[in-house]
């Protein structure tokens, strides 16, 4: 296999950071392409936690190169803080083994200020991190971003940031009454920061198309999940960038290849965190019982992540609509002893049976229906899968018609087992 893709199958927080780590040494790059540090990627790697935002999950593998590609948004404050970490930590982190797009959207202070007033002020609340994703794209798409090679010329530097200022201070000023830093400080900071982030920059769709072309092997690693997708996901309650595998195309480029695996990452029940509909959502003890034992609490902002139960109409719309092969099925553990558990087999929506899910279905709106199938107390038994959860496997992958390629029962790198090479 040259080419694969970990992709999250739902609202993100599947444990895509843990899937990425441990694959990471079968590969020679492993590359994000989209988000930015709204990310909160875990490893746990012999009882060490890190938590990654931005530097993809390949880091901790030495002899695999991290490449950020130029889909990703960066906050470049963010960037040194988590390599000057990963260093503290032993990590070894240099020009040889992470490589940014120069040619990445860069999240100023205007962007991080926006985002939260707008969330917090504002006439609609998403739930974002208050990272700066949204205005950061918008302003990527409005054709006047500041891009990170921006920041490495004063003067372009000071005249971007002013052309970007002029409409947000409208909106500081008059609909906010909130205080932002001047332009001058603004082109300081990003300029200092532009210095340190140089010895990383670099072309890293030419890296890419070489590696490609000399048969090295590539981990593309998705950011949130395919319900939060700005096309795919559950609209307007998403992020601003595609974390379907479409965005691979787009954030980093795949030149010439296809991708042999497109592995999305399932947890064995759902979580979301902000706002937005999710008809699987449990209001009971049995919810709370699960976020607790899950440690469902966000990896970015803390938040408290709403739980629920496993649901195929959007398992079988992820798999359509992001080409997924197979998945990895991660937090079984979390279920043991939780007792019976259900299953959204399908909605009913306005009077019709709805399988799976589409763009723009009102997923406030459908009506569940579960069936009742057998809990577990234990992942394995005996070291071998216990019947009750090869049983919950099966199930899955009849009625999704997608083959559940792993599984992972811990937190740690070594918690998971490859079902079927
Ligand atoms: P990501 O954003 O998809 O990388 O996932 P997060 O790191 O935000 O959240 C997943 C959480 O679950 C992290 O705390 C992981 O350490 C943890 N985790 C991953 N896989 C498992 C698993 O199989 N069992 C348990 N109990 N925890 C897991
Ligand atoms: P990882 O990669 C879970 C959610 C936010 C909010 C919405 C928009 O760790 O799975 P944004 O700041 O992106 O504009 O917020 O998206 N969100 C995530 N939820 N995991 C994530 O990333 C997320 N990144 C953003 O909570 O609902
Ligand atoms: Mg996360």
């Amino acid at each position: 296999m040259q080419t694969m893709a970990i992709i999250g199958a739902q609202w993100g927080d599947e444990g895509k950071g843990k899937i990425t780590d441990y694959f990471a040494k079968q590969f020679d790059y492993v590359v994000r392409f989209q988000g930015g540090n709204n990310a909160g990627h875990t490893i746990y790697v012999e009882g060490k936690k890190t938590v990654l935002h931005l530097i993809p999950s390949g880091i901790l593998n030495p002899e695999c190169v991290s490449v950020i590609g130029h889909g990703v948004v960066l906050d470049p404050e963010v960037f040194k803080v988590e390599v000057e970490a990963l260093i503290d930590k032993g990590v070894q982190v240099s020009n040889k083994n992470l490589i940014v797009s120069q040619h990445c959207n860069v999240i100023t202070s205007y962007h991080k200020l926006l985002d939260q007033m707008r969330d917090s002020k504002g006439s609609q609340k998403i739930g974002t991190t208050g990272k700066g994703i949204g205005p950061t794209y918008e302003d990527r798409c409005a054709r006047k971003g500041i891009k990170l090679i921006d920041l490495f010329n004063k003067e372009t530097l000071k005249t971007k940031l002013t052309r970007l200022l002029k409409e947000k201070e409208v909106l500081f000023k008059e609909l906010y009454s909130v205080k932002y830093s001047s332009i001058d400080e603004e082109v300081e900071k990003l300029f200092e920061l532009g210095k340190y982030l140089f010895q990383f920059s670099g072309d890293t769709f030419s890296e890419l198309d070489q590696a490609l072309s000399k048969n090295k092997k590539v981990l593309y690693e998705g950011a949130q999940g395919v319900l939060l997708d700005l096309d795919y996901g559950t609209y307007p309650f998403v992020t601003s960038s595609n974390t379907s595998v479409g965005g691979i195309y787009t954030g980093a480029g795949i030149p010439g290849h296809h991708l042999d695996e497109v592995l999305g990452i399932f947890k064995a029940y759902t979580t979301r965190v902000g706002e937005g509909p999710f008809p699987t959502e449990l209001h009971d003890q049995l919810g709370v019982d699960i976020q607790t034992k899950g440690h469902e609490f966000g990896a970015t902002t803390g938040r408290t992540r709403r739980v629920g139960w496993l649901d195929l109409p959007l398992l079988r719309y992820v798999k359509r609509s992001s080409n997924l092969t197979a998945i990895a099925l991660t937090k079984l553990d979390v279920l043991e002893e939780m007792g019976a558990l259900k299953v959204c087999t399908h909605y009913e929506f306005e009077g019709k049976k709805i399988e799976i899910s589409y763009p723009g279905l009102d997923l406030s709106k459908v009506k569940p229906v579960y069936k009742e199938v057998s809990g577990f107390t234990t992942v394995f038994k005996d070291g071998e899968i216990s019947p009750e959860v090869q049983s919950y496997l099966d199930m899955i992958e009849n009625e999704a018609g997608i083959t559940v390629k792993m599984i992972a029962y811990g937190p740690n790198r070594s918690e998971l087992k490859i079902l079927k090479h």
